[in-house]
């Protein structure tokens, strides 16, 4: 058992600019974040994971960088910054800054001299090639629609941008570019940080020549997981990493578990764990995200224990249901209407008893949704906003293109976060860049603060249950009566002591039957999303709507 202080935190995910505002322009802001410090702390949560907070035009709000040492004026000040990190810091919490480094902004000076002309020292910071036949150098997609070139009027040559037109790719293969990208990561650790969370970190290095895809289908088979990509990591653990007590997380994308193994392998010569997105596929059909389509407790279960069971001994898992990315868990996985309570706190259960660290995005811990707006116009999401046109252009219809929004559209996520159940929700004195949820008179943080019974004080509970009980984060994890349709149950293992997990994700109540041998005893009910009565045997249980429930069980030899 390898003991380590990132898998015993449980993390927290703040996209600032839907967190809190302080100053009445509707945008969040650092100030924003300070002045609910105490509510992250009274929460329990241990790590803090920023979203980007730097200088950026917000074509893909901060995610594309114009200075990386600068903070978003929008966003408040470098002393904000610092008092942010003193403040969490005098908490007991830590603090891990996003680090984009695939691409940056077109706005960043390094790009501003590239596109100037081919011999200008630059130019080799980014991936510029001629035409092939008047055409994009190669066939490759925009993860945001669309070819991922663009062609540049001023040396009438295209760069690479494999997210939006204003975020271009940087050319991992100039050593001055790493360099640059070390020396900057270091000025931040030494300003006090405490990890880095690596946006798409799998895709920095491409195949020599840049060829066409082999299928036609322009996908990634030609960056993702590129040949260098592990040797440029390696050395940036080397140069940097390694050199301090630090977590860190790389969002990979379309990763096996045997990928995961090598970008995070507990040889610890790269990073410590990765974002995977198999799960978040399982509602995706085959042209991808868009095409919502049913998906499958026996999948899901599938696919978790798959996770579970084949990174165990080799390699950290990081557990997350939703993010600013993904639609809301509660309205994609658990029920947002009458079930809302019971749904939110099974789901919690899960995230925060598989093996991993866990990730709460922003709002999760008090039962946000899902938000359907009328009209396209009040979507602010590039991603969105792209594919809305593109659909459009390819004939689909105006009602089933909104309805995939509905369910798949990252401004799900980033609706601004429900304080109370005053105006705006409390987020803002202003008006809010993104329209509040219609629904935060019911759903928001003073009211579950003060409720007992609320989803936060479930949440609160299950971090406090971390860090009492080692078999949380360190048992070993195996699924139980695992063609259940309806079910979803499984131990974990630590020496003579065992955790039973059994969550019922349906509304329809369930019978749960333990078909496997237990050769523990003893149950202590740690917790449970319904009353349950003391004297009740573990091995039957008739299951209510979405009921949750964790047992303690110690060996009988
Ligand atoms: C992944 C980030 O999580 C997402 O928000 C962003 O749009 C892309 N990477 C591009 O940076």
């Amino acid at each position: 058992m390898d003991k380590k202080w990132w898998k015993e935190s449980v993390v927290y995910q703040i996209y600032p600019r839907s967190f809190m505002d302080s100053n009445g322009d509707g945008i969040g802001d650092l100030q924003g974040i300070i002045s609910k410090l105490d509510y992250l702390k009274t929460l329990g949560v241990d790590v803090v994971w920023l979203c980007p907070v730097y200088e950026s035009p917000n074509d893909d709000n901060g995610y594309d960088i114009s200075n990386y040492r600068g903070i978003m004026h929008e966003f408040g000040t470098m002393a904000d910054w610092e008092e942010l990190l003193a403040g969490l810091h005098e908490r007991g919490m830590k603090l891990i800054m996003d680090l984009v480094v695939n691409h940056s902004s077109d706005e960043h000076a390094w790009f501003v001299e590239s596109r100037k002309s081919k011999d200008n020292e630059y130019r080799d910071y980014y991936i510029w090639r001629p035409g092939k036949d008047g055409k994009e150098p190669n066939d490759w997609g925009s993860f945001f629609s669309g070819p991922a070139w663009k062609y540049d009027e001023q040396t009438g040559e295209y760069y690479l941008h494999l997210f939006s037109t204003k975020q271009p790719d940087l050319n991992w293969e100039n050593p001055k570019v790493r360099q640059e990208v070390y020396d900057m990561m270091t000025w931040w650790l030494d300003k006090g940080i405490d990890g880095f969370r690596m946006d798409v970190i799998n895709v920095i290095s491409k195949v020599p020549g840049l060829p066409d895809s082999s299928d036609g289908s322009g996908c990634g088979e030609h960056y993702i997981n590129g040949p260098r990509v592990h040797e440029f990591l390696q050395e940036m653990n080397r140069e940097v990493l390694s050199k301090y007590d630090i977590m860190t997380v790389g969002e990979t994308v379309d990763v096996t578990p045997e990928d995961a193994a090598l970008f995070a392998g507990s040889d610890g010569n790269e990073l410590n764990m990765v974002f995977q997105f198999e799960l978040m596929g399982i509602d995706s059909g085959p042209t991808g995200k868009w095409e919502v389509t049913p998906w499958k407790l026996t999948k899901f279960k599938e696919i978790v224990s798959k996770w579970q069971t084949e990174l165990q001994g080799k390699a950290w898992n990081s557990i997350y249901l939703n993010n600013h990315d993904q639609p809301r868990q509660l309205s994609r996985f658990g029920h947002d209407g009458e079930h809302h309570n019971v749904s939110a706190k099974m789901l919690g259960t899960l995230l925060h008893t598989l093996q991993g660290t866990p990730y709460i995005y922003q709002g999760e811990e008090i039962g946000m949704t899902n938000v359907r707006f009328k009209t396209i116009e009040e979507y602010k999401d590039i991603e969105t906003l792209n594919m809305y046109k593109d659909y459009q252009k390819r004939g689909h219809d105006d009602s089933e293109i909104m309805e995939s929004i509905y369910t798949k559209g990252r401004d799900n996520a980033r609706t601004p976060m429900q304080w109370n159940g005053e105006v705006q929700a409390g987020f803002t004195t202003g008006t809010p860049w993104l329209a509040v949820n219609p629904n935060y008179k019911e759903i928001n943080a003073e009211n579950a603060l003060k409720n007992p019974n609320s989803v936060f004080h479930y949440y609160k509970k299950l971090i406090e249950l971390r860090k009492k009980h080692d078999v949380i984060v360190y048992g070993d994890y195996a699924i139980i009566n695992e063609s259940n349709e309806q079910i979803y149950a499984y131990t974990r293992t630590l020496g003579d002591v065992q955790l039973l997990v059994i969550l019922n994700f349906y509304e329809q109540p369930a019978e749960f039957k333990l078909d496997e041998q237990i050769r523990f005893q003893n149950k202590e009910l740690l917790i449970a999303n319904y009353d349950v009565p003391v004297e009740e045997d573990f091995h039957q249980i008739s299951l209510r709507p979405y009921e949750a429930r964790v047992y303690k069980l110690q060996g009988v030899e």
